[in-house]
C-alpha cells in the first residue's frame, strides 16, 4: 500500500491521538527500519516498513468489515481518479482503519459493495475459485424470451470466453431513464420500460453482467448488486455505509436460496 505520515500510522495502531503520537516521535521513541525518526512529517509504508515504538513492533490493525449501498456516478477505486471523478472512498473517509473496496462495481452500477482491511477475506469474496455468488438485478431493454433466459443459465460466449452456468430469472419490470436510440441530433434521455432480470454469478469478469445481457439481445439500462452470498443490501439507503456483524459475515459465504 502507500506511504503515510508516521503519526497517522501510530495513531491507527492505537498509540493515542495524532498529537500524542507526534510527541512520541519528538521524544525519540520511534524507529523506521531501525533508523531513529524525530521529525513528525516523515512518511512510511505500514505494510512494508518496520515501524517500532520503544523497540516494539506495532500491533496490526484489527480486521473490520463494512457494507455500502453504492450510488451510481462514483468510481470503485482506492486510488485517485485522474479525471477527478467521485470515488467510493468518500464514503469511508470517517473510518479510521485503512479499508479498501472488495472487488469492483462499474461507475454507473449501484448496490452492495463491501469494504475491509482484511486482504484474505477480500480474496475469498473476489476470487472465482471460492465461488462466492453475487446477485445482480438488471433492468434491460425489452423482455427476454424463455430461450434467451436459458442461454443466460447455460452460459454465453463472451470475447474473453464462455460464462459458467448462472441462475437467471425475471423478477418484474421497471421504467427507467435511458439514452434514446437516435441516429442524429444531440443525445437525449427517454423513459423506457424494461424487464428486471436477476442474475446470480460467481465470476468477477469486467462488465460481465452487462456483456451477458447484451449478448442475448437485451442491453442493460440500470444495474444494481442486491446480494453477495446470502448477505442482502436490504433497506440500507443509497450512499449509506454500516459495519457488518459476525452473523452477516458468515452469510456472505452461504449460497443464496
Ligand atoms: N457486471 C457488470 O456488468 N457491471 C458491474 O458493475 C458488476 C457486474
Amino acid at each position: 500500500m502507500s506511504e503515510e505520515r508516521l503519526q497517522k500510522i501510530l495513531a491507527r495502531a492505537g498509540l493515542g491521538s495524532r498529537r500524542k503520537c507526534e510527541e512520541l516521535i519528538a521524544e525519540g521513541r520511534v524507529t523506521v527500519n531501525g533508523q531513529l525518526v524525530c521529525e513528525p512529517g516523515v512518511k512510511a509504508d505500514p505494510d512494508s516498513d518496520d515501524v517500532r515504538v520503544d523497540g516494539q513492533a506495532l500491533a496490526s490493525e484489527a480486521p473490520v468489515y463494512f457494507m455500502l449501498n453504492k450510488p451510481a456516478g462514483c468510481l470503485t477505486t482506492a486510488g485517485i481518479d485522474p479525471d477527478a471523478r467521485d470515488t467510493v472512498m468518500r464514503y469511508v473517509a470517517h473510518i479510521s482503519e485503512r479499508v479498501f473496496p472488495v472487488g469492483r462495481l462499474d461507475y454507473d452500477t449501484e448496490g452492495l459493495l463491501l469494504f475491509t482491511n482484511d486482504g484474505a477475506f477480500a480474496q475469498k469474496v473476489i476470487h472465482p475459485s471460492h465461488e462466492t455468488v453475487k446477485t445482480y438485478e438488471a433492468v434491460v431493454r425489452g423482455h427476454p424470451s424463455p430461450p434467451a433466459m436459458d442461454m443466460l443459465r447455460r452460459g454465453v460466449i463472451l470475447d474473453d470466453g464462455p460464462t459458467h452456468p448462472a441462475a437467471a430469472r425475471i423478477i418484474g419490470e421497471r421504467t427507467v431513464s435511458a439514452p434514446a436510440r437516435r441516429r442524429t441530433g444531440p443525445p437525449v434521455e427517454e423513459l423506457v420500460k424494461g424487464a428486471i432480470v436477476e442474475l446470480q454469478v460467481h465470476e468477477g469478469r469486467k462488465r460481465m453482467v452487462k456483456r451477458m445481457l447484451r449478448k442475448v439481445g437485451h442491453p442493460v439500462l440500470a444495474l444494481r448488486r442486491s446480494a453477495i452470498g446470502r448477505l442482502r443490501i436490504g433497506n440500507l439507503p443509497l450512499g449509506e455505509i454500516r459495519a457488518l456483524d459476525e452473523h452477516e459475515l458468515s452469510r456472505i459465504f452461504e449460497n443464496p436460496d
